[in-house]
């Protein structure tokens, strides 16, 4: 995606970096735009941990960076090690990854990536080139499974657009699952941003998303540099919009879909899908196979939940008239605060998956026969 005409992704490595890679920090967003180098798996897994990336498509490119910078670290502390000592090491640095964030089934992924291609018999400069390509890879791939949800998922906007004779088609989307949670193009934006290339005109409700304000912070921000009419809108308001018949489609991304179609995703997302039946206004989730728990089931029972510190909720972010970024907070001081950062939507209320591969039902046979390779691996 552009920035200022400059063309930018979430996650990337400077072709001559052999020792760090950078992301766009997320976190001073819309505000303030920073680039942040990470050279150390501790700076990765805190990067991770306190959100200055975020999203499962970019928080699973980033981990699989990171597990590069496991291997430079090992060769770093060599002075005597064998190749025992160096998989001791990249698989500590694999748990201290896995332990930042609970629900986004992605991250997993980005470490099994390089887990499986490490041969830990090879020489040390072997092994940092080779986990060097599986990162450059795993983005790439990330990045392709993007642009084809894109593709597959306009045809839905393109058939609302026929049916009110080229009037605005409504897209009402939670979070952020744009370019910023992905490494590119995003899932629910994807086909936003690919409809708008092809002159449907769209406009997007974006709901704020409290306590982290992805909505009104990064959402908001991805489709103005695109030129995306949108509106920002409170978490409650979506609802209402419904009933007057104001959203066409309810768009959103998946932290973790379970292999019957129930999704996981930024808390909230259920009362949408919720309002979203009683209306009927389709609820679709655009998600890349990378977000597919094939071992879980039922999203609601099994599925872990992150739950995150109080202060997100009793403080919040923003630049004060001085121009300074600063938080402050809202609650009394002595509330007791709770965080749940996701919830799980089960399948019945989903109308369809927007996927790399086409839209989907969301149901465990359709899944398998989207994807009847990774279904079976389990
Ligand atoms: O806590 P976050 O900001 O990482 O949560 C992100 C979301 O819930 C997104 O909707 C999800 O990761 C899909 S991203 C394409």
């Amino acid at each position: 995606m552009k920035i200022d005409g400059k063309h930018y992704t979430t996650v990337w490595r400077e072709l001559d970096c052999t020792e760090s890679f950078s992301i766009i920090d997320q976190r001073t967003l819309p505000h303030k735009f920073v680039i942040e180098e990470l050279s150390s798996v501790a700076a990765v897994a805190a990067a991770i941990q306190d959100m200055h990336v975020r999203g499962a498509p970019a928080i699973g490119a980033t981990a699989c960076y990171g597990m590069f910078l496991a291997f430079v670290e090992a060769k770093a502390n060599q002075a005597k090690n064998s190749s025992e000592e160096i998989e001791k090491a990249v698989i500590d640095a694999s748990k201290l990854l896995a332990a930042t964030r609970p629900t986004a089934v992605n991250l997993f992924f980005g470490i099994d990536a390089q887990l499986v291609a490490a041969d830990f018999s090879k020489p040390i400069e072997w092994q940092i080139e080779n986990a060097i390509a599986v990162a450059d890879a795993f983005a790439k791939e990330e990045r392709e499974r993007s642009r084809q949800i894109g593709l597959h998922g306009v045809s839905l906007l393109e058939e609302i657009s026929k049916k009110k004779d080229g009037e605005v088609v409504n897209i009402l989307t939670h979070c952020n699952a744009g370019w910023l949670a992905c490494v590119d193009y995003g899932t629910a934006t994807a086909p936003i941003y690919e409809a708008h290339e092809r002159g449907i005109p769209v406009h997007v409700w974006v709901d704020e998303t409290r306590p982290r304000n992805q909505g009104a912070r990064l959402t908001a921000w991805e489709l103005g540099q695109h030129g995306i009419p949108h509106t920002v809108i409170v978490d409650n308001a979506g609802g209402h919009l419904m009933q007057h018949g104001l959203v066409d489609i309810v768009i959103v991304g998946s932290d973790r879909t379970t292999a019957r179609g129930d999704v996981g995703n930024k808390i909230g997302t259920y009362l949408k899908a919720l309002a979203a039946a009683d209306n009927e206004v389709p609820f679709y989730v655009a998600l890349p196979s990378s977000t597919i728990d094939w071992a879980m089931q039922d999203g609601v029972a099994e599925m872990p939940i992150e739950k995150r510190g109080g202060e997100e909720v009793s403080y919040i972010h923003g630049r004060a008239d001085s121009g300074e970024i600063t938080r402050v907070l809202l609650t009394p001081e002595k509330s007791a605060v709770a965080n749940y950062a996701f919830d799980v939507t089960p399948a019945r209320f989903v109308k369809g998956l927007i996927t790399e591969r086409g839209v989907c039902a969301a149901c465990p046979s359709a899944l398998k026969e989207m994807y009847p390779k990774l279904s079976s691996n389990v």
